[in-house]
C-alpha cells in the first residue's frame, strides 16, 4: 500500500479536494483506494456523502487510547465499491489536548499504528490533512511515504510553502524515513497572466519535484463535493475529471517508472534510433481526443502532434509520435474519460489494475 498525506497549512488550497477527487480517478482506474481523514473540519468525509454527525465511531476513537488502533476496521465506511474512508469528526480536535501527557515519539505513531492493523489489502491510503502543522499533520507524515503539497496558483502562496517544506524535511531525519515530497499546482486560472506567471515560478522553483498535471478552477469541483462524490462519478467530461485522471495516472505512474529504471539499469543498453509512430482514432460524437502513455509520462498530449480530419460524418484524430524501438503503453483520454485504444486488441493490466493498450516500435 503507497501511503500519500496530503499536506500544507495553507487553508483552501485544495488538499480536501485533491484527496476526494484522486481517490475518485485512481478507484476509477482499478485501484482499491482508502481516504484517511485527518481533519477534524470532516471536509474530506462530508465530500464523499457521509454525515460526520452520524457516524457511530470515528478516528478519534482509533487514535486515541494504545487500544483504539484494532477499531480501525469497524469505523471503515464503503462509499464506493473500491473507496472506504476512515471517518472523521469535530472530536478530533480534543487529541491533541487528550494526548499531551504521553511520550512525545508515542503520540505521533497512533496512525502509523493503526494503518498496521487493517484487515483488507489497498493499493492507495489517502490522508487529508488539517490546516496547521500539528498532532494530526505529524501523525499523517508519520504513516506516509510520499507527500502531495497543493499549491494555488492564486496568491502569493509559494512564500508559506518554504518553510512548509523545511518543516517536512526536519521531521523526516527525526522520523528517520525518507519522504518523497511532490507538488502539485492548483485553482489554475490560465486567462490571467498572474497564474501564468505564478506557474512559471512554481515549476522554476521546484523543478522534478512539481507534477506536469495542473489542477486548474472548475465549478464541477464545487458541485460534486457538495453532491458528496468525487468528480469522475458526478461529471465525467469536466476539466476537473481530466485533471484528477492527470494527477492519478502521474501518481500511479510513478511506481511504474521506478520498476522500469531498475529494469533498464539490468537491461542492456542499446543505441536506438526514434521513429515517427502515427495511432489513429476515430468518433462520431468526440469533441477532443488526446493521448497519455509511458512515453509522454501520461500526460495527454505532451510531446504528441495532433492532426484532426473528417471521414464522412466521422472525426478522425492523428497522434503523431516519435518513439525509440521497444514496448508502450497508452490509453486515450476522450472528452475527459480514460479509455483504451478501441482499434488495438493488444491491451495489458497496468500497475493500478487500468486496462492499457500496448504499442510496440520495430
Ligand atoms: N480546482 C478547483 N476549482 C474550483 N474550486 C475548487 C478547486 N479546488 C478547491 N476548490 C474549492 O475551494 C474550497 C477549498 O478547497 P479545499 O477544501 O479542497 O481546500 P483545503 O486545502 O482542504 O482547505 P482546508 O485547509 O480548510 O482544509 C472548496 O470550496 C473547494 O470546493
Ligand atoms: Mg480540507
Amino acid at each position: 500500500m503507497r501511503t500519500i498525506a496530503i499536506v500544507n497549512q495553507k487553508g483552501g488550497c485544495g488538499k480536501t479536494t485533491t484527496v476526494v477527487n484522486l481517490a475518485g480517478s485512481l478507484a476509477a482506474d482499478g485501484a482499491r483506494v482508502l481516504v484517511i481523514d485527518m481533519d477534524p473540519q470532516a471536509h474530506a468525509t462530508l465530500a464523499l456523502g457521509i454525515d460526520p454527525e452520524m457516524t457511530e465511531a470515528n478516528l478519534y476513537e482509533v487514535l486515541a487510547d494504545e487500544d483504539g488502533r484494532a477499531l480501525v476496521n469497524e469505523i471503515l465506511v464503503e462509499v464506493d465499491p473500491r473507496i472506504e474512508v476512515a471517518p472523521s469528526g469535530i472530536v478530533l480536535s480534543a487529541l491533541e489536548q487528550k494526548l499531551s501527557a504521553e511520550h512525545a515519539e508515542a503520540r505521533t505513531e497512533r496512525l502509523v499504528g493503526a494503518l498496521g492493523q487493517l484487515a483488507r489489502p489497498y493499493d492507495f491510503a489517502l490522508i487529508d490533512c488539517p490546516p496547521n502543522v500539528g498532532l494530526l499533520t505529524f501523525n499523517a507524515l508519520r504513516a506516509a511515504q510520499e507527500v502531495i503539497v497543493p499549491l494555488e496558483t492564486s496568491h502569493f502562496a509559494i512564500h508559506g510553502v518554504q518553510k512548509l517544506l523545511e518543516t517536512i524535511a526536519l521531521l523526516t531525519e527525526r522520523l528517520g524515513h525518507d519522504l518523497d515530497v511532490r507538488i502539485l499546482p492548483t485553482l489554475y486560472d490560465g486567462r490571467t497572466r498572474f497564474a501564468r506567471e505564478t506557474l512559471a515560478e512554481i515549476r522554476g522553483l521546484f523543478g522534478d519535484m512539481c507534477f506536469d498535471a495542473v489542477i486548474r478552477q472548475n465549478v464541477k469541483l464545487r458541485e460534486a463535493a457538495r453532491r458528496g462524490v468525487p468528480v469522475v462519478s458526478y461529471a465525467p467530461s469536466a476539466n476537473g475529471t481530466a485533471d484528477y485522471g492527470a494527477l492519478a495516472f502521474e501518481v500511479a505512474a510513478a511506481a511504474a517508472a521506478e520498476l522500469k529504471a531498475t529494469l533498464q539499469v539490468v537491461g542492456e543498453a542499446e543505441e536506438t534510433e526514434p521513429r515517427r509512430v502515427v495511432v489513429s482514432f476515430r468518433d462520431p460524437g468526440a469533441q477532443d481526443v488526446r493521448i497519455a502513455g509511458d512515453f509522454n509520462g501520461w500526460i495527454p498530449d505532451k510531446d504528441v502532434q495532433s492532426e484532426v480530419s473528417s471521414d464522412g460524418s466521422t472525426r478522425v484524430w492523428r497522434k503523431i509520435l516519435c518513439l525509440s524501438p521497444g514496448t508502450y503503453h497508452y490509453r486515450y483520454v476522450v472528452d475527459g474519460r480514460w479509455r483504451e485504444d478501441p482499434d488495438n486488441p493488444r491491451v495489458e493490466t497496468g500497475p493500478v489494475g487500468e486496462r492499457n493498450s500496448v504499442l510496440v516500435v520495430q
